[in-house]
């Protein structure tokens, strides 16, 4: 589901290809308040002709002060609305005391931070005892966190650890007699990593290496080794793909199937929530709306975990946490208090039973808000609308570019995806009334487009 809803890269829109075309007019750029400092940008992103300076809960503004309806919340990161007062707060105080100092040293928010996303995860999903929620000898959840930056650096930790942990299995024998023979000796035959069709995992070259998208991995090739591809929803074949030589699987839907392969050749599974964790579905995570045997080994997690600073974390099971030791690996900003300040405050929020609800009861608002506005183009323009809580996405049947423009002229920032696809992921506090709001001002876009 999520995939469908994802980001893939900035359409090239027709904004976009003036901005990179030489005939632009460069006092026209300057005009619309794009700085001149731009060129020195490299270019990498089709942008619209704004510059925003502020935005307050789910609307941004502008230098000319107009103001916009913000559905892209940053591509699902700003989940508290923008200058949420907590946030801006925990920032403005943390600023005056301690930004960084390093994995040299521990800081009083990176630990608080990890032990809050462990007991929220435990708590919201008490009923798995399996994978990431197994409990130790002692009973406690043995799972442990590893902060980073970014998304795409959560789960190039995850390949990493994957790997670490398949070199154990490898050596260990515990994957039975006749597996164990077969890798005995050369603990870098269990090195290699399933992904799927379809999917997203960032743009560094092992993340790179498991998004199977030509677009993204043509122009970098050669990929890392040992990376495969395995075709999306087709658990017939996934025994063909995930065998003794696998060590990790990732993969953003969640299926039992998956699960149990892993569970079979003694495989890491990787859950990266990056874009539909983290309450975006109305649940803590978005594997917790699917039954306790899927639950992963690991999840990657970043956007929202700091409403906008970058964070980005790894929760690993404790028989993964068990193979990794000091110096395996590391990040100079990863873990600052700073962003683990702002993580607790953030999760002080979204991890609440009554926050979580609203997010399903919103999505159901937006659900009911679009369908009367999208049923006369069903069939023709729109194809469908679907999605889960706050992370919606409606199809056409061709590039919605034209829209998501018109949508920017009357006030609405939308973000495209993959497969013709317009995604809705406002803050998780947006209002009904802006749900309302947004419904209205794309059938209007659609109705301006049909008449073209
Ligand atoms: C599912 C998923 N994984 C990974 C990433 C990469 O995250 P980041 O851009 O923070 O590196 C993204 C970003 O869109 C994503 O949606």
């Amino acid at each position: 589901m999520a995939r469908a809803l994802r980001q893939t890269a900035l359409p090239q829109t027709a904004v976009g290809k003036l901005m990179a075309s030489r005939t632009f007019n460069s006092s026209a750029r300057l005009a619309a308040g794009v700085s001149s400092g731009d060129s020195f940008i490299l270019k990498t992103y089709a942008r619209p002709e704004l510059t925003l300076s502020h935005g307050k809960g789910s609307y941004v503004y502008d230098t000319a002060g107009k103001e916009y309806l913000d559905f892209t919340a940053g591509i699902a990161v700003v989940a508290l609305g923008h200058s949420h007062p907590d946030v801006s707060a925990a920032i403005a105080d943390q600023a005056t005391k301690l930004i960084h100092c390093s994995n040299l040293y521990h800081n009083e928010w990176a630990p608080q931070l990890a032990q809050t996303l462990i007991t929220a995860t435990e708590a919201s999903f008490s009923s798995a005892t399996a994978g990431l929620y197994a409990k130790g000898a002692d009973g406690k959840i043995g799972a442990r966190v590893f902060f980073s930056n970014s998304g795409t650096e959560a789960n190039e930790g995850a390949l990493k650890f994957a790997r670490k942990y398949g070199k154990h299995v490898a050596t260990a024998g515990t994957l039975g007699k006749t597996a164990s023979e077969a890798l005995r000796g050369d603990p870098n035959l269990k090195s290699n990593i399933v992904s799927f069709t379809g999917g997203f995992h960032g743009r560094s070259m092992g993340a790179l290496s498991v998004t199977a998208n030509p677009k993204y991995q043509k122009p970098f090739t050669p990929l890392i080794p040992g990376t495969q591809t395995a075709k999306y929803n087709r658990s017939d074949e996934l025994a063909a793909f995930i065998d003794e030589r696998t060590c990790g699987v990732i993969v953003e839907p969640f299926l039992r199937a998956i699960r149990r392969r892993c569970d079979q050749v003694g495989a890491v599974l990787i859950y990266d929530e990056i874009q539909c964790g983290l309450g975006r579905t109305g649940s803590l995570w978005a594997h917790h709306q699917y039954p306790e045997d899927c639950v992963p080994d690991i999840v990657t997690m970043a956007k929202p975990l700091a409403n906008g600073v970058p964070i980005g974390a790894i929760m690993v099971s404790q028989k993964i946490a068990d193979v990794m030791s000091v110096g395996d690996h590391g990040t100079t900003f990863g873990g600052n208090p700073l962003a683990c300040r702002v993580g607790c405050t953030v999760l002080g929020h979204i991890a609440k039973p009554a926050f979580l609800e609203r997010v399903k009861e919103a999505g159901k608002v937006l659900e009911s808000e679009l369908e009367p506005v999208l049923k006369p183009y069903l069939g023709g323009l729109v194809v469908e609308q679907r999605g889960m809580g706050l992370l919606r996405g409606i199809q056409f049947a061709s590039d919605p570019t034209p829209i998501v423009n018109l949508a920017l002229q009357r006030g609405l920032l939308l973000v495209a995806a993959a497969g013709n696809t317009i995604r809705l992921v406002p803050p998780l506090t947006v209002e009904n009334a802006d749900l309302k709001k947004a419904a209205t001002i794309i059938g209007e876009c659609i109705a301006e487009t049909s008449k073209k």
